[in-house]
């Protein structure tokens, strides 16, 4: 009902009241929201009972939302990012959902790429047989439309249009700290959003 009349921020389910968004760490509450979620969850599960097992180490790496040159073109099954770029090189407007305020952490994929080099360098140094869980994220949180007009003015020619749609058991907010990653495994994500997002403009899809 609330999301019918436009109200897209959830609140807080005790009192009523606005509530404010905070980086979440890796040791907050786990609370899957949908069978992906839970496919991802299960499978820091799995790796766990491996570590156990077999004195293994092993740590996840959780992505936050991914974005960069070669992502594919026109698949339902991409995240936001390759879904506005493959609409812009179709000359479409990007549709942005609710009303463009929700948040997301865009992490481009250099940056993911070295997070995994600085998990595979510390888990050679790792002694005791365990899974660890990191964040990957860049610590600086932009909304849905942001990202839509940043992405749009590089390309040119196009403007997002809000489109106050809605998908049933979307977060309205994902954002992360990095910190855990930063002290553990050194790594921080260095590129600049909207750098990242200019590159991501002028390349080439898959
Ligand atoms: C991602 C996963 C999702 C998973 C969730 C938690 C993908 C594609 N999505 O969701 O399956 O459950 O992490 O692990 O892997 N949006 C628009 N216009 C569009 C498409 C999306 O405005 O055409 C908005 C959505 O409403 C959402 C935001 O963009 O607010 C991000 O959507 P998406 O890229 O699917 O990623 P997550 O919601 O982070």
């Amino acid at each position: 009902v609330e999301l019918d009349k436009g109200e897209f921020e959830p609140p807080c389910p005790r009192c009523g009241r606005p509530l404010t968004s905070a980086l979440v760490g890796e040791d907050a509450m786990l609370d899957p929201r949908n069978a992906y979620a839970t496919s991802k969850l299960a499978q820091e599960h799995l790796a766990a009972s491996w570590a156990t097992a077999t004195s293994g180490r092993a740590i996840a790496l959780r992505y936050h939302n991914v974005y960069g040159p070669r992502m594919p073109r026109d698949t339902p099954y991409a995240g936001v990012a390759a879904i506005f770029r493959s609409s812009l090189e179709r000359g479409v407007a990007p549709r942005v959902f609710e009303d463009g305020a929700q948040r997301r952490d865009f992490i481009h994929v250099r940056d993911i790429a070295a997070a995994n080099l600085a998990a595979l360098t510390a888990l050679a140094d790792q002694r005791s047989a365990s899974l660890r869980c990191y964040n990957v994220a860049s610590g600086t949180p932009h909304t849905i439309g942001e990202m839509a007009t940043a992405l749009s003015a590089a390309y040119g020619a196009v403007i997002p249009i809000i489109t106050g749609e809605y998908r049933l058991g979307d977060v309205r907010h994902v954002v992360a700290d990095p910190a855990a990653a930063k002290r553990d495994l050194g790594f921080t994500a260095v590129v600049d959003f909207e750098r990242g997002m200019q590159e991501f403009a002028e390349a080439s899809l898959r």
